[in-house]
């Protein structure tokens, strides 16, 4: 099928990619010029694990193109919308503006009987908003969120755990028509979900605040735990077994960040207050206080680790991304830890092996080291903020002891052995530990 995308950020190009490389014939329309050139020769313009592969495999067979060029969208039988939707400057509200402004662009080039489908995490209500001006175009809108990870990006667009398609009343030809773009993942036994367009808005926000609320309440416990005496990871693994429950997203830690799960319950918190159902969603609140929370928490272990001050010692500050196998660093609960603790007055070296760049760009006044070794060179303290393994696998005690004098270690993820560290003579605290 001829498919176009419209917008091609991390979302965006990962679907052009991955649609091309299940056979469709793709066009990636975005208002970045540098970003549709780098794109145009097969570099990601972010970090993302099998995306350069399978942009290059595009782009050499043919089916695969990038473009500044709205009108190279005309022809194509379904439109993707993926641009981004961030949250307002001045509130909690998703900005829209993005999302208008790709409908506007498309509108000229829509052909009677094309489907456009909202990719984008948008408010409740956005789609029926949308819809009038694309019927007006002899067009049909769906809604068909997107789920994917970071990291993981690619292979969670190509083998998706579900697919949800919101359709109009009359628009149920058109949920057939992704059922077609979707076709390898669907022979493969994916979940093909058909809903009306507000409950799959519901959905991606949703599904959202659950994982979110899944982190901050095993952090809420982290909070107990440390006044109790008892040992958090211990209790997640013990009601993590019960399979209702599940071990997954109990990770307790620094919490999370991204361009997904912040935004989004705050997004969330601000559509429930429109819709006269702020305390319907009142807890989500809760979950992003808990969560920031966490941060202070780790600086406190740090500042508490050197004795009472920090000013003036030197810290490394092993991650800078969101998360591991990711570049993003925004709303990251790593790069923020830096930030505080040079507030603070340390002298704070930062390192990460892929979000160095966009860190730098965003806290031009953090010093950042590449190597991971000469980062801790010298240290007063070690703090990991985000797990990646060469931190939290690759880094031994012994090894960590011999560049450094320095011996107190925090661990923003517990994902450290805590019993190798100590026996290594390094002071350890870890998130939600006595
Ligand atoms: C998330 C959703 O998982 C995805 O389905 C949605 O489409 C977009 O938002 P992503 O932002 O890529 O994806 O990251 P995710 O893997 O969900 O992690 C989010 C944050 O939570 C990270 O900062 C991570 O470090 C943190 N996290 C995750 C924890 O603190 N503890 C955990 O147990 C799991």
């Amino acid at each position: 099928m001829r498919l176009s995308v419209i917008g091609c950020g991390y979302l965006g190009a990962v679907h052009a990619a991955a649609m091309a490389s299940i056979g469709h014939e793709v066009v990636g329309i975005d208002v970045d010029a540098r970003k549709v050139e780098a794109l145009s020769v097969g570099e990601a313009p972010f970090y993302e694990p099998g995306l350069g592969e399978i942009l290059s495999e595009g782009i050499a067979s043919g089916r695969l193109t990038f473009t500044t060029d709205f009108s190279a969208a005309k022809g194509a039988a379904v439109h993707f919308v993926a641009v981004g939707t961030p949250q307002q400057k001045d509130g909690y509200a998703a900005d829209l503006t993005y999302v208008n402004a790709a409908v506007d662009a498309l509108l000229p080039y829509l052909s009677p009987g094309d489907v456009v489908a909202g990719k984008s995490t948008v408010p409740v209500g956005t789609a029926a908003g949308l819809a009038p001006r694309i019927e007006a175009a002899g067009s049909t809108l769906v809604w068909n969120p997107e789920f994917l990870r970071e990291g993981f990006a690619v292979q969670d667009t190509i083998d998706p755990d579900r697919l949800v398609v919101g359709v109009a009343a009359d628009g149920v030809v058109a949920g057939d028509v992704l059922r077609e773009v979707y076709a390898p993942a669907i022979a493969k036994g994916t979940p093909f979900i058909v809903t009306d367009l507000a409950t799959a808005e519901l959905v991606k926000v949703a599904a959202n605040a659950f994982l979110a609320t899944k982190i901050s309440f095993i952090n809420a416990m982290a909070e107990i735990a440390e006044v109790t005496g008892a040992d958090v990871t211990q209790l997640a693994d013990a009601i993590g077994h019960d399979v209702r429950i599940g071990r997954r997203f109990l990770g307790a830690g620094i919490g999370f960040g991204g361009g997904c799960l912040p935004k989004d319950i705050r997004a969330f918190s601000a559509r429930a207050e429109e819709l006269g159902r702020g305390e319907s969603v009142a807890f989500l609140r809760e979950v992003d206080e808990i969560n920031l929370r966490r941060r202070d928490r780790a600086v406190q272990l740090v500042v508490e680790g050197l004795g009472g001050a920090v000013f003036e010692k030197k810290i490394a500050v092993l991650g800078a991304a969101f998360k591991p196998h990711s570049d993003d660093v925004r709303d990251s609960p790593a790069l923020d830890v830096a930030v505080r603790l040079h507030g603070l007055g340390a002298k704070v070296v930062v390192t990460d092996p892929q979000a160095i760049d966009n860190a730098r760009r965003l806290h031009p006044q953090l010093t950042y080291e590449a190597a991971r070794d000469e980062a801790i060179r010298g240290a007063d303290a070690i703090i990991l903020v985000t797990e990646w393994d060469e931190y939290r696998r690759e880094l031994a005690p012994e090894h960590a002891s011999s560049l450094t004098d320095g011996r107190v270690i925090v661990d923003g993820r517990n994902g450290l052995d805590a019993a190798a560290w100590r026996a290594a003579g390094w002071r350890y605290a870890g998130m939600g530990w006595p």
